[in-house]
C-alpha cells in the first residue's frame, strides 16, 4: 500500500472501533470485557496512526509551504484526539466515557474527512506515485517498531 492508502486505512480503522465500542451497551461480563479490549485496540490505532502522520507523513511534505496550514490543523487533531482517549477510563465505564466517546469519534470523523479531502489529495498529487510509494514502506516498518515498544510498558 502507498503511503495514502495506509494512512485511509488507518482512518477506517479507527472509526470502525469506534463504532463497535459505540454499538457494545449491553451490560454482560462479556460485553464488558470485549469493550475493554476495543478501547485498548483503539488506543493503540490512534497512537499508530498519529505516528505514522506526524513521524512519516507530515515531514515528508515540509518542503511544501503551501501545505504548512493544513498540517498545522492536523497535528492540532492529533492533540486533541489523543487528549480525549486518555480520559477514557480504563478501569470501569461510565456514562462520561460513553460521551468521551461520542466527541472522539465526531472529532476523528471531522479530523479524517478534513485531512483525506484536503491534505492527503493536495499530498497525492505533489509527491508522485514513486515516493508515495517508498513512503507508505516507510511508514508500515516504522508503526510496527514503534508499537512494539509501546506494548513493552510504554503506556
Ligand atoms: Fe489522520
Amino acid at each position: 500500500m502507498n503511503a495514502i492508502e495506509q494512512l485511509k486505512a488507518g482512518h477506517q480503522e479507527a472509526l470502525e472501533l469506534m463504532q463497535r465500542i459505540e454499538f457494545l451497551n449491553d451490560d454482560s461480563p462479556k460485553a464488558k470485557a470485549l469493550k475493554r479490549d476495543l478501547v485498548d485496540q483503539l488506543r493503540r490505532s490512534l497512537r499508530l496512526h498519529a505516528w505514522r502522520e506526524a513521524g512519516v507523513f507530515y515531514p515528508a511534505l515540509a518542503e511544501f509551504r503551501e501545505l504548512d496550514n493544513l498540517i498545522e490543523q492536523a497535528r492540532r487533531d492529533h492533540h486533541l484526539i489523543q487528549e480525549l482517549i486518555a480520559r477514557i477510563s480504563t478501569e470501569r465505564w461510565t456514562e462520561k466515557d460513553d460521551q468521551i466517546l461520542a466527541d472522539l469519534s465526531e472529532g476523528f470523523g471531522i479530523h479524517a474527512h478534513e485531512e483525506e479531502t484536503h491534505l492527503l489529495a493536495s499530498a497525492e498529487r505533489l509527491l508522485g506515485e514513486e515516493r508515495l510509494e517508498s513512503l507508505g514502506r516507510r511508514i508500515e516498518q516504522m508503526g510496527s517498531a514503534r508499537v512494539a515498544i509501546a506494548s513493552d510498558g510504554g503506556r
